[in-house]
């Protein structure tokens, strides 16, 4: 018992692996203890992460009782709650993912760039007019971006989208009896209700007033329940991840001068950096998760059903099948990897295109309008830390010019 690998592993650096999941490299899986006491299956092979994170014989539903939990409490107070696309399967799923799918296309990323130019412009204004430096980019850019981001892809004001996710927070983390958990849920059912009751008076260019168009076309009246399980979809585990990557981005850049000098004046290598920026901080750690619900033979190993299973995307995203010299960050990569920093199969990360394309905005904006953009403290007295238990990051970025 005791030689069995305690989940979730942390890092003590970004781009650091931890030697833990190299020693599970040449079997690809192994055996890890779950918060809650039960052990749970762990997989670092490509090859196997596709086959869990795409085969129907795992489910992503965080519902059922033996799902491998992060927390010692049990997650079926979800089922006070309109369903969260990242706990559906199948059919549901599908059905449920194509319309915020459809709103994500290359195509309507493409629409909304100079919305999102104009957004990143107007925060890096604020950086530049700031009185007194240093700044911090992780309060000033990195979470502005993030927030500024949800608030345009929805239409709903940050004040509303901080509110729901301390509410989705105060249900999924805080609550702990079953009055508790009702009361959380219905907290904010009510708040995403009013929300959308005012949106439906000012509908504008963004995902919740097609949604609430398309439903009127349809069916003469608006499913708030829906909506909201639409809304809650984007508005929950998006910021963290965009904001985390910004500040792991720009860092980067900052560290990486002569690489930076050339991605600069080439946004074609600018899109691979950042492919190589996601694939080497691969920063949601300990997700995804799945519960097999058959016996499944993994490799030589027979996964039973009842099982769980945790696929962490930087172990996966450093194996040698990925890329060549996978625990190198190569900036100037000559090709895109195939790597699964956003998941894979039906639960791919909906934002898989549009976020590359901010990052690369985000980027190429800052230092192009800052060119002499420097850290304000030496790259060693930096901290990180994990933001919401999710994804490990700067905790200031502090930088003058
Ligand atoms: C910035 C970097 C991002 C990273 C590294 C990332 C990573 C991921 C990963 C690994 C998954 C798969 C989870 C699973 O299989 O259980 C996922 C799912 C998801 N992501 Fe992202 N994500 C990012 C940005 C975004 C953005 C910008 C959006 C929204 C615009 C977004 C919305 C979602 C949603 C809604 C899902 C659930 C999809 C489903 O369950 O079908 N993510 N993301």
């Amino acid at each position: 018992m005791t030689d069995v690998l305690s989940y979730p592993i942390r890092r003590q650096e970004p781009g650091l692996l931890p030697p833990e999941y190299e020693a599970l490299r040449e079997r690809g899986i192994g055996r890890v203890r779950m918060p809650t006491g039960h052990l749970a299956w762990l997989v670092v092979n490509p090859d196997y992460a596709r086959l869990v994170l795409s085969d129907p014989r795992f489910s992503a539903n965080k519902l059922l009782p033996d799902f491998p939990r992060l927390s010692p409490r049990p997650m079926e107070k979800l089922k006070h709650c309109a369903p969260f696309l990242v706990n559906m399967d199948g059919r549901e799923h599908a059905l449920a993912k194509k319309p915020v799918v459809q709103e994500l296309s290359p195509q309507r990323v493409a629409e909304a760039r100079p919305r999102l130019q104009g957004a990143v412009d107007e925060i890096i204004d604020a950086v530049l007019g700031r009185p007194e430096k240093p700044v911090d980019l992780v309060q000033e850019l990195s979470y502005p971006v993030a927030w500024r981001l949800q608030e345009l892809l929805l239409g709903l004001p940050t004040a509303e989208l901080v509110t729901m996710r301390q509410n989705i927070w105060d249900l999924v983390v805080t609550a702990g009896t079953e009055d508790e958990e009702v009361a959380a849920a219905a907290r904010l059912h009510e708040h995403v209700a009013d929300v959308l009751a005012e949106k439906e008076k000012h509908l504008g260019d963004d995902i919740v007033s097609h949604a609430i168009e398309q439903q009127l076309a349809e069916y003469g009246k608006v499913d708030r329940y829906e909506l909201s399980s639409l809304v809650l979809a984007l508005a929950f585990g998006v910021h963290h991840s965009v904001a985390t990557m910004v500040s792991l981005g720009v860092l980067t850049l900052l560290t990486h001068t002569d690489e930076r000098a050339v991605l600069l004046g080439q946004p074609d290598r600018m899109t691979v950096a950042v492919g190589e920026m996601l694939r080497y901080f691969s920063i949601n750690d300990a997700t995804p998760l799945r519960l097999a619900l058959e016996d499944v033979r993994v490799g030589d190993t027979l996964i039973r059903a009842g099982d769980g299973v945790a696929v962490p995307t930087l172990p996966v995203n450093r194996d040698p099948a990925v890329c060549p010299f996978p625990n190198r960050l190569d900036l100037l990569r000559e090709r895109p990897t195939s790597h699964l920093a956003f998941g894979y199969g039906p639960h791919r990360c909906v934002g898989a295109h549009l976020a590359p394309v901010l990052l690369g905005m985000v980027f190429t904006t800052l230092f192009e309008r800052i060119p002499t953009l420097e850290l304000a403290v030496a790259e060693a007295e930096l901290e990180f830390k994990y933001h919401s238990q999710q994804s490990f990051g700067p905790s200031e970025l502090p930088v003058t010019w």
